[in-house]
């Protein structure tokens, strides 16, 4: 129920944008949420800017669109505003989503990334998507997919960790070369949930420098760590369930950083990230 909550107070504040995944088990919620939102003449769908996944066991061509059916079942949603490829490798096919052998080890799967493509292609032309595009992708990776003979859609969009200490400035100017935005993920430095994050890398909301910063524009290291990556033209999907704090990370339209001030915070790129993704 709290991510019904948290997405219902995120649209009366003012998002639109809504990031979620059949891998998160709360896309029911979202679908309510939003549904709810529209019966009661609070937004129309077409305000609403959906993105889904498409997890790593239904990466073989015919599972994708009846993958993307599912979530759309799920959401109550005749279409997602996105669709990307949750990340670039995959897993065995089947009802586990994480499969693992009987040493523990994950079970691969031998699939072609751009026999993937050509089924996300394919969902984008039936209207299940009105964009396709991928995530945790490398160069290599996407240019794989924009070299492939006969591509149809390239992908409009990658979904990578960025935040000021990893702030991907190579994949950044690449994919800006190619017209590719980069949304950034874990735009505050996660939850720090020691299952999945090395916290090895110090907590980015304690930054001196962002939190010096904050206090000249009376703005929180939060709000600059997402101004700053607004403003050089990076997606930010900051995640929440503190109504407070859902509305603290919506208040960053209202000032802007000097180029001084976008060096500095660029200058605190440790190149370490939070999100290893060891599978
Ligand atoms: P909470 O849900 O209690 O607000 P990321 O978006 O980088 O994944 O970070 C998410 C984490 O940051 C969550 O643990 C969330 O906790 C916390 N968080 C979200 N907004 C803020 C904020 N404005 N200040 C401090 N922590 C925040």
């Amino acid at each position: 129920g709290s991510c019904l909550e948290s997405v219902k107070i995120a649209i009366d504040t003012g998002y639109r944008h809504i990031d979620g995944a059949f891998v998160y088990y709360n896309e029911h919620e979202v679908g309510q949420a939003i549904r709810e939102k529209i019966a009661e003449g609070k937004i129309k769908r077409e305000d609403i800017f959906y993105c889904g996944k498409l997890w790593n066991t239904c990466h073989p061509p015919e599972l994708v669109r009846p993958t993307l059916e599912k979530t759309l079942k799920i959401l109550q949603l005749d279409y997602v505003d996105l669709y990307i490829i949750e990340l670039p490798m995959a897993f065995k096919p089947g009802d586990a989503l994480y499969p693992k052998d009987e040493n523990g080890k994950f079970i691969y799967h031998e699939t072609d990334l751009c026999a993937t493509w050509e089924a996300m292609e394919a969902c984008k032309d039936a209207g299940l998507a009105k964009s396709i595009g991928v995530s945790n992708f490398n160069r290599r990776q996407l240019e794989m997919i924009l070299n492939k003979p006969g591509l149809k859609h390239k992908p409009v969009s990658n979904q990578v960790e960025c935040h000021p200490y990893f702030t991907q400035p190579k994949l950044l100017e690449f994919c800006r070369q190619h017209d590719i935005i980069i949304v950034g993920y874990s735009p505050l430095g996660t939850s720090r949930d020691e299952t999945w994050v090395n916290v090895s890398s110090p907590p980015l909301l304690k930054d001196p420098v962002l939190n010096a910063i904050g206090k000249k524009y009376n703005k929180t290291a939060a709000q600059v760590a997402l101004r700053f990556n607004i403003q050089r033209g990076v997606v930010v999907i900051p995640k929440s369930f503190n109504p407070q704090r859902i509305r603290e990370n919506f208040q960053i339209f209202d000032f802007s950083l000097t180029d001084k001030e976008m060096k500095e915070i660029e200058a605190l790129n440790k190149n370490v990230r939070y999100v290893e993704l060891l599978m």
